[in-house]
């Protein structure tokens, strides 16, 4: 039940659809697999000889013939795959093993072949890649000489194009002309790098942050610089690593101390233990001693009887 509820969320967060535009689009990450689904449950089973037939745009991505024993020849390109039994399921989803963010806002179309001799494009539905861009890097420069501090947010290896927002004490948007962007494509994956760049002239005490919008992601990552007070600059994650850092500190802290403590409390006991014992061999000792002495007095009173 719950794998069941686990997988369906999955799915529907790796697929999501959106009807930005006039036809239903898919939402695959780059990198992983994405399910293009088409259904169709009546009259395929009546067909003899079906061929069926996924184009991007024009090209063709996969062909797949049954034949009447029930093979089925299926040729693609980048090992897509669709599901042998699809006329019997009438499940004719196309398997994409691995999405490119080239693929964007291309658009799938699945197209059935008979021997009647009629090709119907049976679904027909566009994809729009996204890949989560890289947590953003913050830095601070203050120009000295010109009174001004320049913000720079870093992120990379995301996809599509984001939108950047400054925020400045967490709610004065910055003029416009004091914001420059940048988005780079990379040159093998079509992801981007971005940089965007702030130049303001605020009091130290103020703070500062980058948001990298991810419209298909469906995400927002955010870092801050924070006033004057506590000058580090941190992302959120870092953050995460600063308080686990901390926290371990403490932890180990309290441990040497609860170790250095017990050693003094055990060093005190066998303290005490030593001179108790140091004690009672010296008084041991000393009756001994006493006892020795007693003993050749009396030997020295016995020979002076003797003597006597
Ligand atoms: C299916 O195709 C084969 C040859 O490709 C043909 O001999 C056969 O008659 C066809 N079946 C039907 C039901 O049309
Ligand atoms: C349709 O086939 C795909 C690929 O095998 C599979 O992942 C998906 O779960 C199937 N859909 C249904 C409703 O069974
Ligand atoms: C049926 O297909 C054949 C070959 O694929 C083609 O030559 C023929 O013109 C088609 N017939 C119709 C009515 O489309
Ligand atoms: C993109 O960013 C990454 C990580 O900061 C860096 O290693 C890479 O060189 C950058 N690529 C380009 C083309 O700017
Ligand atoms: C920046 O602001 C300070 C006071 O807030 C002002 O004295 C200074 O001249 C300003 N510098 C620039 C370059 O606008
Ligand atoms: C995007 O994320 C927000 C907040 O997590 C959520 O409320 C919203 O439903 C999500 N939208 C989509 C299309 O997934």
């Amino acid at each position: 039940m719950l794998v069941a509820l686990w997988s369906i969320g999955l799915f529907f967060s790796l697929f999501t659809f959106c009807s930005s535009s006039d036809k239903d689009c898919i939402v695959g990450i780059v990198g992983h697999a994405a399910l293009l689904p088409c259904y169709h449950q009546n009259e395929l089973l009546s067909f003899h000889n079906l061929s069926v037939e996924w184009r991007r745009g024009n090209e063709l991505v996969l062909k797949a013939k049954w034949e009447e024993d029930g093979d089925v020849v299926i040729w693609s390109l980048n090992h897509a795959t669709i599901p042998r039994r699809a006329p019997i399921t009438g499940n004719f989803s196309l398997e994409l093993p691995k999405v490119s963010a080239k693929e964007d806002q291309m658009v799938y179309s699945l197209f059935v072949t008979s021997d009647e001799n009629d090709t119907v494009p049976l679904c027909s539905m566009c994809l729009r890649t996204a890949a989560r861009f890289s947590s953003p890097l913050l830095q601070k420069d203050e120009m000295a000489e010109s009174n001004r501090t320049v913000f720079l947010c870093q992120s990379s290896g995301g996809f599509p194009k984001p939108k950047v927002y400054w925020l400045i004490n967490d709610t004065e948007q910055p003029p416009e002309d004091s914001v420059r962007t940048n988005a780079t494509p990379l040159p093998d994956s079509n992801l981007y790098n971005v940089t965007s760049l702030l130049t303001v002239n605020i009091s130290t005490d103020d703070s500062v942050s980058c948001s990298i919008q991810n419209q298909w992601m469906n995400e927002t990552l955010t870092s801050k610089s924070s006033g004057a007070k506590d000058n580090t600059i941190r992302s959120r994650a870092s953050e995460g690593m600063w308080m686990f850092s901390t926290g371990l500190c403490v932890a180990v802290g309290i441990m040497v101390g609860a170790g250095v403590a017990y050693q003094i409390h055990l060093d005190r006991i066998s303290k005490k233990r030593r001179v108790l014992y140091e004690s009672t061999k010296a008084q041991r000792r000393y009756k001994k001693h006493q006892f020795l002495e007693e003993e050749t007095q009396e030997e020295a009173l016995t020979s002076k009887e003797t003597c006597v």
